[in-house]
């Protein structure tokens, strides 16, 4: 197969980054029989043989998911500002996902502003960048924002549940919300915010650890416990998923003006 053909082959299958700098022959990798996963168990009454292509070794899961979430929790809870957070996230080890990012995308706007909106996980924009909610999501969330008065210079603060652009813009699945909630909840703490807006299902779900969509979720007022801090949080749809379905933009307008009536009576 010539090399162009190859390549478009790898991504329509998906392998659409270069996760490292140096190309690995995985078919001539030599790696302990041992450590094999795929090899079958040897049969008693048969040897085990080897023939056919080389089988390699699968990342153990710590590798693929980092330190995971105890040592999140642990890290995040000697991060005594942002800056700290910010330094400590960059350092921590996130596993694949931060390994196949450019940037830790950590958050955007004024870290003093009454409005912390925390979404999903960067995208490619994003990850280019380093900020949040800059591609064409972005665009739209900056003028639901503006339409209820807020902006990131001076009232809005924004983040995401995770850091690290997941492959292909995969949804995180549960044990990379659980590696990074710590953070998150740790930066919650340290921005004490009056309102939080959750943004698409996935920062919702995540938050108020429910299994329930964000069809049923979206426009109710929830309170966030955190560490003993209640703070008022709505869950509104994701900007990316009004621009396929721009029928349901009212509700974002609504839902925004609902924050700025709920930030007046606290
Ligand atoms: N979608 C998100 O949830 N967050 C971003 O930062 C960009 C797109």
């Amino acid at each position: 197969m010539d090399p162009a053909t190859l390549l478009a082959w790898h991504i329509a299958m998906g392998a659409d980054e270069a996760i490292d700098v140096d190309p690995i022959d995985r078919f001539t990798t030599e790696v302990p029989v041992a450590t094999r996963p795929l090899a079958r168990p040897a049969s008693p009454s048969k040897p085990q043989t080897q023939s056919g292509p080389r089988r390699v070794a699968a990342k153990p899961v710590q590798a693929v998911v980092g330190a995971g979430p105890e040592a999140a929790t642990k890290v995040a809870a000697e991060a005594k500002s942002l800056d700290d957070l910010k330094s400590a996230m960059e350092a921590f080890d996130g596993g694949l996902l931060k390994r196949s990012a450019k940037n830790t995308v950590f958050a955007d706007g004024n870290p003093a502003a009454p409005l912390m909106i925390i979404g999903e996980a960067p995208g490619a924009d994003e990850d280019r960048e380093g900020k949040p909610f800059v591609g064409v999501s972005g665009q739209l969330l900056d003028k639901i924002l503006k339409a209820a008065g807020f902006n990131r210079q001076d009232n809005a603060y924004i983040t995401n549940m995770v850091p690290w652009r997941p492959l292909g813009n995969a949804t995180p699945d549960g044990a990379t919300i659980a590696m990074c909630m710590p953070f998150v909840k740790r930066h919650i703490e340290l921005v004490k915010p009056k309102v939080i807006l959750m943004v698409g299902g996935v920062s919702a779900k995540a938050l108020l650890n429910t299994e329930e969509g964000i069809t049923r979720l979206r426009g109710k007022w929830k309170d966030l416990d955190i560490s003993g801090q209640k703070i008022a949080a709505l869950p509104v749809y994701h900007p990316a998923y009004l621009l396929r379905q721009p029928h349901l933009k009212g509700h974002a307008w609504r839902d925004i003006l609902s924050a700025k009536r709920k930030l007046e009576t606290l």
